[in-house]
């Protein structure tokens, strides 16, 4: 099995960011459960951060689609490795609009990561996903995770 965490720039008007993200909730709760792969989506107004699990080979089909997607731009992969078992068993949407816990954690988080600016740029990455997994933060409403599909 494959995971997969990439980061990307949004390329939507603000405007346009809601509905963009329930587009892309709708198509990847339809495609992904067929296709055997869960995740987490976060989503910021500024940034995406994905984690794709599954077989690798119906990870690099749905990435041909995710980098030809305008929009976002600046999909940076930044870890691709082997894994025995999944981090996320659902796919899961987290979404953070502008406030304290988005600027003061999802954002830098997400930067560095993508900036490859720091040392250990994936550890801060690493223990935002973790903490939405364990079942998040009061941001994180309930109405933006997803449940089991396929
Ligand atoms: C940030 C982001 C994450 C996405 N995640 C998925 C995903 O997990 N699964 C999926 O099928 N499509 C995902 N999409 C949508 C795809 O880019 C694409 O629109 C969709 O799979 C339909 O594929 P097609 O355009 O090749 O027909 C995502 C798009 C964006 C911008």
């Amino acid at each position: 099995m494959l995971s997969l965490l990439y980061i990307s720039r949004v390329a939507v008007a603000p405007a346009l960011w809601e509905t963009a993200l329930i587009d892309i909730q709708t198509v990847s709760t339809a495609r992904n459960g067929g296709l055997d792969i869960t995740g987490l989506l976060v989503a910021t107004p500024e940034w995406f951060a994905q984690l794709l699990e599954g077989p690798a080979e119906n990870i690099d089909l749905v990435m041909i689609s995710i980098l030809a997607d305008p929009r976002h731009r600046d999909v940076r992969i930044v870890r691709r490795e082997a894994k025995t078992a999944r981090r996320c068993p659902l796919w899961r949407l987290a979404k953070f609009e502008h406030g304290m816990f988005e600027s003061t954690y999802v954002r830098p988080a997400l930067a560095c990561a993508h900036d490859g600016t720091e040392s250990e740029p994936l550890r801060q990455l690493d223990r935002l996903i973790e903490h939405i997994l364990m079942g998040g933060h009061e941001q994180q409403p309930k109405s933006a995770v997803t449940g089991r599909h396929g």
